[in-house]
């Protein structure tokens, strides 16, 4: 029988894929939230939970993705809606795939504004302007950024066009040749930092704060934070998996490859912990500034450091890349369908996409500063596409794909699809993805809601 492809192109082989999906998972998650929420939560027992979570919710919702995909070879709206099809199920299920694509486009609006802040960085650190600089100087300049519209809008723009430009290239020419080029170089930056902070005489006291274990500190919340973050990180409920999966060779095992792409997430996130908290301790400085640890406190940490000025810049060069290939998976399950859709050529879909992408995103510039006075439930614009899309959108949508999977899809296609030899391990994802996964999302979904609104 001849293998089903997608029209949109395929994956050269395994390991672009696996390239390409890391570059979706590596991203602001891991090297701007992970170490902050980490810090919040004060480390150790956090991390371990958070390692349980990838495990036992992340892990298996991340091989469902990818299978709906596979089979399906469309976009993630019509991947569900072939694969319902094949199981005698109603075409509505498509509306996962929506939920998902609008999520993607609604976070991309905001993430574009993140990385706009990043590219601004790269700029700052090449410039020496962080040499020597306080916290208070370094604290005013982000405050000043997020003041003054025109900057941000430039560097929002700027990022916007890097994103659409690999995304009009399509899957070979453009996704994969990014892929090729960006992940070898973020790991190398990433060991090159990683170094840097080995010469900082505190790097103990950082592997320290990430792994001791203390389960005291362990609150309900930061049980809850863990497992929201295990799926934020790794690109879950939004549908990116499903849209790279679409592209994946069939020869390769499914299970075994995303196992690689969750220990290559979860390894960048706590080198990346490893990289930064020595050279904040080695400044004096706090663990738990929560956002600004980023923005705030590490250009404080390299401004008073030797060779702090090359470091800092390619740390934020490093970031850059990962926001990137990260924001390139936000986009391509929209792009994918209005291809299919309306049969245009790329070029038109990114086009559209990416202006009206763009355009949301200037709603989130405005939140911190033209338009700050609009707000709903305490929360302007940015706050609160960040908050229904993380709490509410993702944890949705890989709620609902989890229990189509489990629960709907026909046994005999997910094993067909899966191939996996040994018995124990389907049935190990299986038990995973019918009871684990939609307990543990179902429960983090409504605290978090309860937690937010009452
Ligand atoms: N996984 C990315 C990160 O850690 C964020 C992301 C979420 C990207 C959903 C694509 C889709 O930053
Ligand atoms: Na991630």
């Amino acid at each position: 029988m001849q293998e089903k492809l997608s029209i949109h192109g395929s994956w050269t082989n395994r390991w672009v894929f696996i390239l390409a999906a890391t570059g979706s998972a590596v991203g602001l998650g891991n090297i701007w939230k992970f170490p902050y929420i980490t810090g919040e939560n004060g480390g150790g027992a956090f991390v371990l939970v958070y390692l349980l979570c990838i495990l036992l919710v992340g892990v298996p919702i991340m091989i469902s993705e990818v299978l709906v995909g596979r089979r399906g070879r469309m976009s993630p709206i019509n991947s569900m809606i072939e694969t319902a099809k094949e199981s005698g199920l109603s075409r509505r299920w498509g509306l996962v795939g929506w939920l998902g694509a609008l999520a993607g486009f609604m976070i991309f609006s905001f993430y574009s504004v993140v990385a706009g802040w990043v590219l601004y960085y790269i700029a700052a650190m090449a410039n020496g302007d962080f040499v020597d600089a306080g916290k208070a100087q370094v604290g005013a300049t982000f405050e000043n950024l997020l003041a003054d519209p025109e900057t941000m809008l430039i560097w929002h723009s700027v990022f916007v066009v890097l994103v659409m430009a690999v995304l009009v290239g399509g899957v070979n020419k453009g996704l994969e040749r990014a892929s090729r080029i960006l992940m070898p170089a973020l790991f190398l930056l990433l060991l090159l930092l990683l170094g840097y902070s080995f010469t900082t005489g505190h790097f103990m006291e950082g592997v320290t704060f990430l792994f001791h274990f203390s389960p005291d500190e362990l609150s309900w919340e930061a049980v809850l934070t863990a497992l929201g973050h295990s799926f934020f990180t790794l690109s879950l409920g939004i549908g990116a998996m499903i849209a790279y999966g679409a592209y994946m060779p069939k020869k390769a095992s499914i299970g075994g490859t995303v196992l690689i792409i969750a220990v290559l997430d979860t390894l960048v996130a706590l080198v990346a912990g490893m990289a930064i908290f020595p050279i904040v301790f080695a400044n004096q400085l706090s663990a738990e500034a929560g956002p600004g640890l980023m923005f705030i406190t590490l250009p404080v940490a390299f401004g008073q450091m030797a060779g702090g000025q090359v470091f800092g810049f390619l740390f934020f060069v490093l970031v850059g890349v990962a926001a990137w290939t990260s924001a390139i998976s936000l986009m391509e399950p929209s792009i994918a369908w209005v291809v299919e859709r309306f049969k245009v050529h790329r070029l038109i879909a990114c086009t559209g996409l990416g202006l009206l992408g763009w355009g949301l995103g200037l709603l989130s510039i405005g939140s911190f500063n033209v338009l700050s006075d609009y707000t709903l439930l305490g929360m302007g614009v940015f706050d609160l596409l960040d908050f229904a899309t993380a709490n509410i959108m993702l944890p949705l949508g890989g709620l609902l794909v989890s229990i189509y999977v489990g629960w709907w899809m026909k046994r005999p296609a997910l094993e067909n699809e899966l191939a996996i030899r040994n018995p124990f391990w389907f049935n190990a994802w299986y038990l995973a993805i019918r009871f684990i996964a939609p307990t543990a999302v179902a429960a983090i979904f409504a605290l978090n809601l309860y937690n937010k609104l009452a």
